[in-house]
């Protein structure tokens, strides 16, 4: 779990086959609130759809930029935040809100816990994944629905990540956000007795 890494630098060459099999199954492992078992996996495998998601995190991350002044401005220009460029594998994991699995058991009071199983289950593959060395990234600075569209998902399918996965560039037990002077670990346990 120190190891696991959020991982931006990716080596190019790919990841076998049966590899990313194993390591998608293990979403399959999961909790899932009422059994639902609402993860949903696309595979952008393609130049043209790679291209899009590319261009996509590019218009997004400038629009980011602009958000910050000054100091933090300069430290965000100089941040990689994603490694959509060099990793071999791209996966956009989605939410089925739809499902009839579970028949709503704990989603009919709480909705959004669907979506909190995938969050669940996208941890399990981070921590498989590192057991065999390979790194993975989690992208969240691009414009969700037009991700979607571009993706052409069914009817229902939230986007809940779009992750990097393959060979890290180097080991760190440090964040990269640390190195770079972003924001610390602070490891900070929050608890109250009530
Ligand atoms: C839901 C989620 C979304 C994230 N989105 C991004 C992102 O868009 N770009 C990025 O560089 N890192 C992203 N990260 C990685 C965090 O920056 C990283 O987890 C944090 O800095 C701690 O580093 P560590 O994961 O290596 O311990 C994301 C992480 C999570 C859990």
């Amino acid at each position: 779990m120190r190891w696991r890494r959020d991982v931006r630098q990716f080596r190019t060459d790919t990841v076998d086959e049966a590899l990313v099999t194993e390591c998608l199954s293990t979403l399959s492992l999961a909790p899932s609130v009422g059994l639902s078992e609402p993860w949903r996996v696309i595979r952008v495998r393609t130049d043209a759809m790679r291209l899009k998601a590319i261009e996509n995190f590019e218009a997004a991350n400038a629009r980011a930029l602009q958000g910050y002044a000054g100091e933090r401005a300069a430290t965000y220009a100089k941040l990689k935040l994603s490694g959509m460029h060099d990793a071999p594998e791209h996966l956009a994991i989605f939410c089925d809100d739809a499902t009839d699995k579970g028949a709503g058991l704990g989603a009919a009071t709480m909705p959004e816990m669907r979506r909190y199983s995938v969050v669940g289950a996208i941890t399990l593959m981070w921590l498989h994944a590192r057991t065999h060395g390979l790194g993975l990234g989690w992208v969240s600075i691009l414009d969700p629905d037009q991700l979607t569209r571009d993706l052409d998902v069914p009817e229902g399918w939230h986007l809940v990540a779009y992750l990097c996965l393959g060979w890290p560039k180097d080991v760190s037990l440090t964040p990269e956000l640390e190195t770079k002077g972003w924001e610390a670990r602070a490891a900070r346990l929050h608890v109250e007795d009530r």
